[in-house]
């Protein structure tokens, strides 16, 4: 299931002959078991890795791939017409190249050319593939006509080989299908060329080699929003501290750290060279002012009093040595016991951050860590205050970039 529970939609889901090919049952369980009603289209390769009959049994539908199967229903008109939103996953180079050039000689392509709604491509193929020009050139072809190309995921290919080209993680793919379900204009390629950095999770602080003191971040947020700026074409360093067992986002550059110095000294090299610097970390406010190199005992009936340091504030600092035309964003957590509670915490903390932006979360029970929805304000240092409606994180995460790409076009 994926983060969205937007209601059930009808689906196309495009099936191109890779070996990724497999991956798509699981795009399609995790598809029926939000509800979505799908009608799966291979092409006639991609049953060559998995047979029709496992498309039918998953998704409860008769499963074609030639446009003259059941022509009295007239399928590569009506498919595309009625579709809420097609998916192609996996995309190959073969089929991304006969779809930015038109043609539609099986039931899938035939079905893209009448759709008018989101188009999503999950593309997979070896690296030499991939970067070829005459993919490059189909995929900014694609992109340009409004369709969604995805970057893919880097790593082990079919043989031996790594390099970018792998099918991004499904729960990936279903949580951007999720997000274009609810907004079909929140993947523009509009990053394209900016450097962002994104710190996500929450930090550790060790009291001993095997104690911490840490908080609930689960880290969802911050790597919905470095997910969402790579597929909106920007290079994207997400500087990850503890979080959840969440899949590396595709296209992005993930460095892990434990404690709140050790996430300091890897976002300010990051951010050296950034247009965009994100801070969604829960970073902690102290450490145990000492870090014991051997296991706290049990002494007596008093437990030992733990004396706190104070940690650096990431957020301050940078915001008070960006370099000219870098945009800081933080985010604010408050309990305010109402509206005006929050916003009037979160105003003064935007003031002594020395940030351009922060996210206003209210927080408390239910509500903002380790759940999949997100809501709040988008505070500005110009003084604009925008409402960030209750709903996925990736579409908090969209609302965000768009207000960094509005800034960032001005600049
Ligand atoms: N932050 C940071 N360094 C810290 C603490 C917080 O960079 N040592 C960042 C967070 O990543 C977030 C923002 O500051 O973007 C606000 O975090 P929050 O915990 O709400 O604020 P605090 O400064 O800790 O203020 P308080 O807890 O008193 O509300």
């Amino acid at each position: 299931m994926t983060e969205g529970h937007a209601e059930p939609r009808r689906i196309v889901l495009g099936v191109g002959g890779g070996i990724a090919a497999y991956k798509a049952c699981e795009v399609l369980r995790g598809l029926t078991e939000a509800g979505h009603q799908v009608r799966v289209v291979p092409t006639e390769s991609a049953l060559n890795f998995v047979g029709a009959a496992t498309f039918e049994a998953l998704s409860g539908l008769p499963v074609r791939h030639d446009v003259f199967d059941n022509v009295p229903e007239v399928p590569h008109v009506r498919l595309g017409q009625g579709a809420d939103l097609v998916l192609v996953a996996p995309a190959t180079a073969d089929l991304l190249a006969r779809v930015a050039h038109g043609r539609a000689d099986d039931l899938l392509t035939a079905t893209l050319l009448t759709a008018r709604c989101p188009v999503l491509f999950a593309p997979a193929m070896h690296t030499e593939m991939w970067e070829h020009p005459a993919v490059v050139d189909n995929v900014g072809l694609l992109r340009s006509r409004g369709a969604v190309v995805l970057e893919p995921a880097s790593g082990r290919l079919t043989g031996t080989d790594t390099g970018p080209g792998r099918l991004p993680d499904p729960a990936e793919i279903l949580e951007l299908t999720e997000l274009l379900l609810v907004r079909p204009d929140a993947l523009p390629y509009d990053l394209a060329g900016r450097r962002v950095v994104v710190s996500a999770g929450g930090t550790r602080e060790p009291l001993d080699p095997v104690r911490w003191l840490g908080n609930r971040s689960s880290g969802r947020q911050g790597y919905a929003l470095a997910r969402v700026a790579a597929q909106r074409g920007a290079q994207v360093t997400l500087i990850a501290a503890h979080t959840a067992d969440l899949g590396d986002p595709a296209g992005v550059e993930v460095v892990r750290v434990g404690t709140a110095r050790q996430l300091r000294d890897a976002v300010l090299t990051a951010a050296a060279v950034a247009d965009v610097v994100v801070m969604a970390a829960a970073v902690a406010d102290f450490r145990p002012a000492q870090a014991r190199s051997s296991k706290i005992k049990k002494t007596g009936d008093e437990p030992a009093p733990v004396a706190l340091t104070t940690n650096p504030d990431v957020l301050a600092e940078l915001a008070a040595q960006r370099p000219d035309g870098q945009l800081v964003v933080g985010f604010a957590a408050e309990t305010g016991d109402s509206r005006s509670g929050v916003l009037e915490h979160a105003r003064a903390k935007l003031a002594r951050k020395g940030c351009d932006l922060l996210v206003v979360n209210a927080v408390g029970e239910g509500l903002a860590f380790e759940v999949a929805d997100n809501g709040g304000w988008l505070l500005a240092a110009d003084g604009s205050e925008t409402v960030l409606p209750e709903g996925p994180k990736a579409l908090l995460a969209a609302q965000l970039w768009d207000a960094v790409a509005q800034r960032l076009s001005r600049s």
